[in-house]
């Protein structure tokens, strides 16, 4: 029988399966982890979370998840399942692998009111119910010609450290942070020991890390070198509980004077360019969405959060593949949404990912409206969506999984 007409079948994966899980991911990907760091995930993997998908006996396709905490507007921490390592080997694409492993994994989400991935493409996702909710930008800083303004104070206080020495007070940092940013992750001890076992091979050719340690911030960075005139350093992440710390910060990340850029993946809400007499020299190498949405228990989810504005609308939210949406009354006053299941008529109609997507406050109801994504009638019902999904601290991803 030709492969293509051969069945999958999906079911949890053994121990035994990691070999061949590693071989789909390498192949998936066209690189991979090494087993140290692969083990370090795995300890934020709950039981019975990874399921392949088998020809036979052979393995080939992936996907898991991990037990995550993710913050969402107002400071509420959610449980998330954040879906990984998804892969299918190449001799087995477009047969409904994917599909078949995530209406498998989606099954074993229990009581985790959402779930969250980053995506490869943005094509794969939406279809599950998912929709991009942070933005990544990736910045190159001239750092030469970079001037702040007068008037940008001066806070002082940062020293150059060595990160495994300063732990206490980095881990100590990066859950305040965390903590009052929509998007950020608690970051589990095994991932902090990872993450300051500073792996040659994860370097991607720069310099061991540096970090610059201020009371209520970190940023730690690496050195790439080319040739003199073009070292750049790499900030690998910069985590500030106040303004302060944040202009503190890149005030000594400014005076890198041998560096010709200042290079940092942040969001498009970055107060950095409102710093400088030239906000150009902030370079925008790439915009992409960055953390992924999928609401599985949609009340819980809507209630977690806070709002900056009024408004009551009755949602019919559509989920062709993985039938998770339905028909809620959404009541938000004082800043909290009440939320449950009715059978009134629909104000708002739209699909999950697009809920996803508005939940951080990072997209628009009304451009989901023009693009004729989210239907409203009333437009001044869509003006206190956009109002009262807007959030005063941007939207960031914790870290990427
Ligand atoms: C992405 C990937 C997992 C898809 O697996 P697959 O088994 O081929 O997917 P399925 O056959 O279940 O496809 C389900 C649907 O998604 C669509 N789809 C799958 N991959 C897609 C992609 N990359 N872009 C757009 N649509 C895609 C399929 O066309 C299909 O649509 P249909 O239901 O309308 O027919 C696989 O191509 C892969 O391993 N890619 C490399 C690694 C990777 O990118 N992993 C994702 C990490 S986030």
């Amino acid at each position: 029988m030709p492969a293509h007409t051969t069945s999958l079948t999906v079911r949890s994966a053994t121990e035994a399966d990691w070999p061949a899980i590693g071989l789909i991911a390498a192949t998936g990907f066209g690189m991979w982890r090494p087993d140290e760091t692969v083990q370090v995930w795995r300890s934020m993997m709950p039981p019975d979370s990874v399921v392949v998908a088998c020809d036979g006996d052979e393995v080939v396709g992936v996907a898991l998840f991990l037990d995550l905490q993710l913050t969402v507007p107002g400071g509420a921490v959610l449980p998330m399942a954040g879906v990984s390592f998804v892969a299918v080997a190449p001799t087995h694409r477009r047969r409904g692998a994917l599909t078949a492993m995530f209406n498998e994994l989606h099954s074993r989400m229990g009581d985790y009111p959402i779930a969250g991935l980053e995506a490869s493409e943005a094509g794969i996702y939406g279809r599950f119910g998912y929709g991009p909710a942070t933005v990544w930008e990736s910045v190159s800083v001239e750092r030469e010609r970079a001037q702040l303004r007068a008037g940008v104070p001066d806070p002082g206080g940062v020293r150059i450290v060595r990160p495994a020495e300063h732990r206490a007070q980095l881990e100590d940092i990066d859950e305040r942070w965390r903590l009052q940013t929509p998007g950020g992750l608690h970051t589990p001890a095994r991932l902090w020991d990872e993450i300051l076992e500073d792996r040659e091979s994860l370097r991607g050719g720069g310099s061991a890390l540096y970090c610059l340690l201020h009371g209520d911030g970190f940023a730690m960075y690496r050195v790439h070198n080319s040739d003199r005139r073009k070292d750049r350093a790499q900030v690998t992440k910069l985590a500030a509980a106040t303004p302060q710390a944040y202009i503190a910060l890149w005030r000594t990340l400014l005076g890198l004077d041998l560096m010709a850029t200042v290079d940092i993946t942040t969001h498009p809400g970055a107060l950095l360019p409102y710093l400088l007499t030239d906000a150009r020299l902030v370079r925008t190498v790439d915009v992409q969405d960055g953390l992924w949405l999928r609401m599985l228990d949609i009340p819980a989810v809507l209630q977690a959060r806070t709002y900056d504005a009024d408004v009551s609308v009755v949602l019919d939210v559509s989920d062709p593949v993985l039938d998770g949406g339905g028909r809620f009354a959404v009541e938000i006053r004082g800043g909290r949404a009440s939320c449950v299941a009715t059978d009134a008529p629909a104000d708002v109609h739209t699909d999950l990912s697009v809920l996803g997507s508005l939940y951080l406050g990072a997209h628009r109801a009304s451009a989901f409206a023009a693009a004729h994504r989210l239907r409203c009638d009333d437009s001044t019902q869509l003006r206190a969506l956009d109002a009262a999904f807007a959030t005063d601290v941007p939207a960031e991803l914790g870290y990427g999984f």
